[in-house]
């Protein structure tokens, strides 16, 4: 870039994620398969481990983090520049765009570019400090918000990708894939989701590992269906925070393991 050119935004926005050891996008090729559960209990996971951890809820037509950890109610605080985010743990920070306040059944229109200002605006403005992790929910597939975010933020260190065990989930994670190759992010890996444990059944299980073997990305684990999954995430405690224990529990605490052991690869 030339001396004197930048964009006093652009400068800022990579300072702040200067300061963030890890990124990670969780991301899916289709809606409902839990990216923002697996978010929340990662942010989690990480947090208990005594990390500084960042949420970032990029998905702005459904911020649906901010119902996940009970904070709906809490407001950003600080400056149209330096926006404070929510504090649910003291190592652990979220923001989204449910905190800003809007009517929160009102449906927003957000067009594209609009769309690009406000997580740029997230991305600059938002004071984390210095973070080990920065977890970032997405909106299912490939549009605006993840573009952005795969743009803005470099390096990312790496894209998750959720899926469920069905047979379509090679296609699903298949564009995922190909936009972390476009954008040349790599993929940690697959986590399926919702799978079938001796306890709940319904969707079957093995899809989301034959897509990451198919697809030549890493398998990064299952994790079994489980109805309290969906109570958790109403009430507004991570499953983690409750269940850490059950089969979802020990299965999301293994995918976190490995999540950790590929960052330390990369960046020690
Ligand atoms: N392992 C699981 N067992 C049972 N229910 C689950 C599981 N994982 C997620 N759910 C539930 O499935 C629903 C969708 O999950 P979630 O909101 O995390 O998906 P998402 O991919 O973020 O959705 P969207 O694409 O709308 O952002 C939620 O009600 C959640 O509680
Ligand atoms: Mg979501």
């Amino acid at each position: 870039m030339i001396k004197g050119r930048e964009n006093p935004q652009d400068t800022k926005l990579q300072e702040n994620m200067d300061r963030v050891r890890y990124k990670i996008a969780v991301m899916s090729g289709k809606g409902g398969v839990g990216k923002s559960t697996v978010s929340t209990n990662l942010a989690w996971a990480l947090a208990m481990q005594d990390l500084q951890v960042g949420l970032l809820d990029a998905d702005i037509h459904g911020p649906n983090l901010p119902t996940m950890l009970g904070i709906t109610e809490e407001r950003f605080t600080g400056t149209d520049h330096e926006i404070e985010p929510i504090e649910v743990l003291s190592t652990l920070r979220v923001a989204s765009v449910a905190n800003i306040g809007y009517e929160r059944d009102a449906a927003l229109i957000w067009r594209g570019p609009m769309k690009l200002a406000l997580i740029k605006q997230f991305l600059a403005d938002v004071v984390w400090g210095d973070l080990d992790y920065l977890v970032l929910d997405t909106p299912p597939g490939t549009g605006d918000e993840a573009l952005t975010i795969g743009q803005e933020i470099k390096p990312m260190t790496g894209i998750v990708i959720v899926t469920t065990p069905q047979d379509v989930a090679l296609l699903d994670s298949r564009k995922s894939v190909d936009f972390a190759s476009k954008l040349k992010i790599p993929v940690i890996g697959i986590i399926e989701n919702m799978a079938d444990s001796d306890e709940f059944k319904m969707f079957g299980s093995g899809g989301g590992e034959r897509a990451a073997e198919e697809l030549g990305v890493p398998f990064l684990g299952r994790v079994a269906l489980d109805p309290r999954m969906v109570t958790s995430g109403d009430t507004g405690r991570p499953f983690l925070a409750d269940y850490p224990d059950e089969v979802a529990g020990t299965q999301l605490r293994g995918i976190v393991d490995r999540i950790i052991t590929y960052c330390k690869g990369v960046n020690g």
